[in-house]
C-alpha cells in the first residue's frame, strides 16, 4: 500500500539549515521556525517589552503571539506559524523588535 503524505506537506524531505542568532539549526520541510528552533533545544526568541523576561511559543497555534521573532530583518513573525525555509536568519526579538530600515 502507497503511503499517503498529508496536505501541505512537501515531497522533498532532505534536511537544510537555518540560523538562529548566527547559529546554524536544523529544519525539516513544512517545519514551522518555533519546531526547528525546539528540536534544536531553543525554548525562548524573544524578551518582553517590560522587564525582558524570556519568551517562546506558548499556544502553537498562532493565538498569543508568546513566540514573535525577526525572521530575515522582518520583526513580529509568529515562529509557531512560519514555515522555515532554507537559509532563513532568525534572530531574538527585544521588546517590540526593530525592522532593518537603516540604510
Ligand atoms: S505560540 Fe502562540 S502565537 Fe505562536
Amino acid at each position: 500500500m502507497a503511503r499517503r503524505r498529508a496536505p501541505g506537506v512537501p515531497h522533498d524531505t532532505a534536511a537544510f539549515d537555518i540560523s538562529f542568532d548566527g547559529r546554524p539549526v536544523r529544519a525539516l520541510p513544512g517545519q514551522t521556525i518555533a519546531a526547528a528552533l525546539w528540536g534544536a533545544g531553543v525554548v525562548a526568541w524573544r524578551t518582553t517589552r517590560v522587564g525582558g523576561r524570556p519568551r517562546g511559543a506558548f499556544c502553537g497555534i498562532g493565538q498569543c503571539y508568546d513566540c514573535l521573532a525577526t525572521v530575515n530583518g522582518e520583526p513580529n513573525r509568529r515562529a509557531c506559524l512560519v514555515a522555515a525555509r532554507p537559509g532563513d536568519a532568525v534572530t531574538t526579538q527585544e521588546g517590540n523588535g526593530r525592522a532593518g530600515l537603516a540604510v
